[in-house]
């Protein structure tokens, strides 16, 4: 059913941290000595799937690549391409990986890129799937932490906006919870919490997080400040968007609260939560963040195409052919070919292509 010979990557959580080290110290590198590495990737290609909007992501990946000396196919309007006459991702994911030697791909659905996976004759990144995770994010947050504030461990971060929806997030807050004495400070309103599975996943890494619905409040505490923008997208009605945005906005006055040392990223775009006369701020890192982000997927794809990533299998759950995910958006709720795969956690079946919980019927 799945094929677990490739290094996807699908969930940061599904390399071992000493990978996410090579990874990010390989990036600092390659930043440092560019030359060395113009020509390492010379012959391959690179697919990027983007079913979903993207500037940074889909652009540093291609940057990428291209300064590594490789290709690049792919679509950023899926309507130009088959997906348009009906295709499903299986299929679509069968011909173009084999035509590349890896595909990066963005999705709306949750889980789409493992689903991509299992049929997949080449590996594939997740650039995002819904409002599930974005591992290739969060390589570029440790990366940038680890260049800026020189340690991952012993730091309070402090996550603010939408948190229920914003994929970064989750895979941020899942990375940092497996080094030490973090703690976190959750910063939304009462209906952008962080899903309780995500903080059921900090709590049992033994990480101590509280919640609260003040910038003010939190921000002289921290270590880092993680901003985010609320989806839109991702908001069931209009009104319900309205109804959150605005809500959080980072300006000058916040920020003399803050220590002298504490750095403001976002994964970017921002809409209105940080004011613009942040920017000049020597502690805003957003924009060099972004810039990070390249040198973090170049050190990634050398790494996939060439390393051996001791990576956790695809797959650790079985087939329930009778039980379908309460989430209407995961992937598996929308191409019916795919198989309904659990896993048991605690008694309790977990989607293995959203983490959704599920209760059997
Ligand atoms: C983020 C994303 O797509 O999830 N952007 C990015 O990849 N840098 C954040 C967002 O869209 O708000």
């Amino acid at each position: 059913m799945s094929n677990c010979s490739f290094p996807h990557l699908i969930d940061l959580n599904n390399y071992p941290v000493s990978a996410w080290d090579r990874i990010t110290d390989l990036a600092i590198d390659i930043k440092r000595n560019p030359r060395i590495y113009i020509g390492a990737c010379s012959g391959r290609i690179m697919a990027t799937l983007f079913y979903e909007p993207s500037t940074r992501t889909q652009m540093s990946f291609q940057a990428a690549m291209l300064r590594l000396g490789g290709g690049i196919i792919g679509f950023d309007n899926p309507n130009n391409s088959s997906v348009a006459k009906g295709e499903s991702i299986k299929d679509t994911a069968k011909i173009v990986s084999s035509y590349s030697d890896i595909v990066v791909m963005r999705h709306f659905l949750e889980g789409a890129s493992k689903a991509a996976a299992l049929t997949s004759d080449c590996p594939i990144v997740n650039a995002g799937d819904g409002g599930h995770l974005h591992p290739t994010q969060t390589l570029t947050d440790l990366l940038t932490l680890k260049a800026e504030k020189g340690t991952l461990s012993g730091l309070t971060v402090g996550f603010c906006g939408d948190l229920k929806n914003g994929r970064t997030v989750h895979s941020l807050l899942k990375a940092l919870s497996c080094y030490e004495n973090n703690k976190f400070v959750f910063i939304s309103t009462e209906e952008l919490k962080v899903p309780d599975y995500i903080k059921d996943i900090v709590r049992a890494a033994g990480k101590r997080y509280s919640e609260i619905n003040n910038l003010e409040d939190a921000i002289p505490e921290l270590d880092m400040l993680y901003m985010t923008r609320i989806q839109q997208e991702r908001f069931s009605s209009a009104e319900e968007y309205q109804k959150q945005k605005h809500v959080f906005c980072l300006d000058e006055k916040k920020m003399q609260l803050a220590k002298k040392d504490m750095i403001v990223m976002h994964p970017l775009p921002r809409v209105d939560e940080i004011a613009v006369s942040v920017d000049g701020d020597p502690r805003a890192l957003y924009f060099k963040q972004a810039n990070y982000g390249m040198y973090v997927r170049m050190s990634l794809v050398l790494s996939v195409l060439y390393e051996n990533i001791d990576a956790k299998p695809l797959i650790v759950g079985r087939e329930y052919p009778n039980v379908c995910c309460r989430n209407p958006k995961c992937i598996s709720n929308h191409e019916t070919s795919l198989p309904h795969i659990f896993r048991e956690n605690n008694g309790v079946l977990e989607c293995e292509y959203c983490d959704g919980r599920q209760i059997s019927n």
